[in-house]
């Protein structure tokens, strides 16, 4: 049987996350983190009991390493994806997979000219509910989808310096939050026909607040909001023909997941889930790596390209350029 090493480029909130995550996963050990600083990334090795490299490149370079999980701000998705694939890894790369549509191309291109494995890390995809209901979606058992609506909002403490409000970090809370409501949408009804949005710009230049609207065939409709400012109550609801499905209480990882019938009965989508629920996406990894694959079809390149192109047609709509990350 193969096992496999794991690597961590970044020590932050979400490195911490997997770090916790990866002994859940069968054939999978954490065998190296990568910081910028020696010092953090030994702290981080110390608690999770793995090998520290003091500088992203020399993780790259290990030839024990099999995967790569990018866990850095948005900005350097795109250029820390390209190094490892370079080196011959595979790579698991957090949401937003890069800043826009070019960079996310290029590290398609990339891991198909060099035949490994890439995916965008969303995790939502792979929560054993959302997978439950979107099969119901797809068997068709409450009819058409007619609106949807979600939102993701956090009051996140202002500091210009954090990543979320930081431009050069690409702040903004359609890329950081907008993105879970978005997905779901594409998820469920695919992509659309029509885009519409707004957002407030904050004193950094990011959308602290952004709305949009999708359409689709038979006047179907996405409507949502993502928020820096505000803590929204982040229900999301797809209203159906003969029903409805509800998430929460966040789009991003629902644990409560209901099903509400016409007459009213109500059916919970009560599927185990288990530890933190970042397991669920290294899992897929796996398993793709067992048969072969460069993709998961479960969110495969042209889903991450059909998400990228929508957040680039937003943010131009808009008018949120990041410099040196121009659409
Ligand atoms: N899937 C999810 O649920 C989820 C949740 C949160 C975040 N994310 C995504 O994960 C990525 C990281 O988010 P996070 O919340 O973990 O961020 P974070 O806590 O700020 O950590 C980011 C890490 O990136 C590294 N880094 C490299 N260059 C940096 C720079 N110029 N400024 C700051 N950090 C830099 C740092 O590690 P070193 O100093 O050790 O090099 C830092 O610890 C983002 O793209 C975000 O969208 C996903």
């Amino acid at each position: 049987m193969k096992r496999y090493n794991w690597g961590i480029i970044g020590t932050g909130y979400i490195a911490q996350k997997m770090a916790d995550a990866l002994p859940l996963v069968l054939q999978s050990r954490l065998y190296a983190v990568a910081s910028r600083s020696m010092d953090t990334a030994n702290e981080f090795a110390a608690k999770h009991n793995c090998k520290a490299y003091g500088s992203y490149e020399e993780l790259a370079n290990d030839p024990d390493i099999d995967i790569v999980y990018i866990a850095t701000p948005h900005n350097y998705h795109c250029e820390n994806t390209l190094m490892c694939i370079s080196k011959g890894k595979h790579v698991l790369c957090e949401k937003p997979f890069a800043v826009n549509g070019w960079e996310v191309r290029l590290m398609i291109d990339a891991a198909r000219e060099k035949g490994v494995f890439l995916m965008e890390a969303l995790w939502t995809r792979f929560n054993p509910r959302v997978v439950k209901a979107k099969d119901i979606i797809e068997w068709g058992q409450l009819g058409k989808i007619k609106l949807f609506t979600s939102n993701l909002g956090d009051q996140k403490p202002f500091d210009p310096t954090n990543r979320f409000f930081n431009k050069e970090l690409i702040g903004g809370s359609l890329l950081d939050l907008g993105i879970y409501p978005l997905f779901m949408a594409l998820l469920m009804l695919g992509k659309p026909k029509t885009i519409n949005a707004s957002a407030g710009i904050g004193s950094t230049g990011i959308d602290t607040n952004c709305s949009f609207t999708l359409g689709y065939e038979d006047d179907a409709m996405a409507v949502m909001h993502s928020s820096l400012v505000a803590a929204t109550d982040g229900i999301s609801t797809i209203f159906c023909e003969k029903g409805k499905i509800q998430f929460g209480p966040y789009v991003y990882a629902p644990e409560q997941v209901t099903i509400v019938h016409l007459n009213g009965e109500k059916e919970d989508i009560t599927l185990p889930l288990t530890g933190n629920y970042y397991q669920y996406e290294a899992i897929e990894v796996i398993q793709c790596l067992e048969q072969g694959k460069t993709q998961s079809s479960m969110w495969s390149w042209d889903d991450s390209l059909m998400m990228i192109d929508v957040l680039d047609e937003i943010r131009k709509q808009i008018g949120l350029v990041y410099k040196g990350h121009d659409i």
